[in-house]
């Protein structure tokens, strides 16, 4: 990541931390020990790309800071209970997670399941108290079609229901654009309901975040092959001794890795249909670059 861009992005994150540590439970409201869970996960050190990419495309169409901050916090709360149940014994059984250990080997399996419960539910009261100009219903149904069945969950029950059997491209697509896809095209479009952009530029900025979400899974799944478990902060080439249908699983390690150059093509020449708004002279063709060039 460029200086500038590394920059831009710790900034918002900080203002994404800072809103996430009001917005959390705390005791004795809430017990102790599922407080310390949910905090614990948020702040493991996650990279915030999906707040990030709602403020910054607020900010590309002159949202104000206050309508998307809520929404973008809800974001990573969904994006982090994710995580949890995704790390969980029945699902991918992963011990590591944001250069920690996962949720369950501190706090067990029932506080895990109930950490990303509280997470997910905590989301939703934090996106409906955006401001009335934000658009709170909006937000809270483009989060929720983002996260549900037809989107991350969605995702994750056809992952799992994958594993060990094999598959082709199409498979794989299918997958990665539930999974991971639905939430950061969810993101994008939450930056630019809450700034009050019309139709149609929610239409194409949610083409873009669809694009970038299949890059950004295609260079998770090309991650984990190739990077080291130090450097990624969860467990590295669990996904093959797992059997887990990935991008290149399916198509090679070259054939995946062709496969983002062409995603990232996709995500650039969907910004540049974002003419008639400034999106483009923001640093997001930078942040595709990003996504592309990623080393964790
Ligand atoms: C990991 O997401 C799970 C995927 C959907 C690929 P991130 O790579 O954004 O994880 P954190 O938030 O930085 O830990
Ligand atoms: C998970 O995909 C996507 C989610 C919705 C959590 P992975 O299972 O590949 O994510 P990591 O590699 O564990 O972060
Ligand atoms: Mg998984
Ligand atoms: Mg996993
Ligand atoms: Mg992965």
């Amino acid at each position: 990541m460029d200086r500038e861009l590394a920059e831009a992005t710790s900034a918002i994150a900080d203002v994404i931390d800072r809103a996430l540590e009001g917005y959390l439970p705390a005791a004795p409201e809430v017990p102790d020990r599922l407080a310390e869970a949910v905090s614990y996960s948020i702040f493991a050190g996650g990279k915030r790309i999906r707040p990030v990419l709602a403020v910054m495309i607020s900010d590309a169409l002159e949202g104000r800071r206050e309508n998307v901050i809520p929404g973008a916090c809800a974001l990573e709360m969904v994006h982090t209970y994710s995580l949890i149940h995704d790390d969980l014994p029945a699902m991918d059984d992963d011990d590591m997670r944001r250069g920690k250990p996962s949720s369950h080997k501190v706090f067990g399996e029932a506080m895990a399941i109930l950490a990303g419960d509280a997470l997910l539910t905590l989301a939703f009261e934090v996106a409906a108290s955006s401001p009335p100009e934000a658009r709170p219903a909006r937000i809270c149904a483009e989060i929720a079609g983002g996260a549900g069945p037809a989107g991350m969950v969605g995702g994750q029950a056809a992952d799992i229901a994958a594993d060990g059997a094999g598959g082709g491209l199409e498979d794989v697509r299918y997958i990665h654009s539930r999974k991971t896809a639905a939430l950061i095209r969810a993101s994008v479009r939450v930056g630019a309901i809450a700034a009050g952009a019309s139709e149609e530029t929610i239409a194409l900025v949610g083409d873009f975040g669809e694009k970038l979400g299949l890059l950004f899974q295609a260079t998770d799944d090309i991650l984990d092959e190739t990077a080291e478990t130090a450097r990624l902060g969860k467990t590295a080439g669990k996904d093959a001794a797992s059997g887990k249908l990935t991008l290149p699983a399916a198509v090679t390690l070259e054939g995946a890795r062709r496969e983002a150059r062409r995603l990232a093509g996709e995500a650039l020449g969907a910004l540049e249909a974002l003419e008639e708004v400034p999106v483009a002279n923001t640093m997001l063709p930078r942040l595709v670059d990003y996504v592309l060039n990623r080393s964790f």
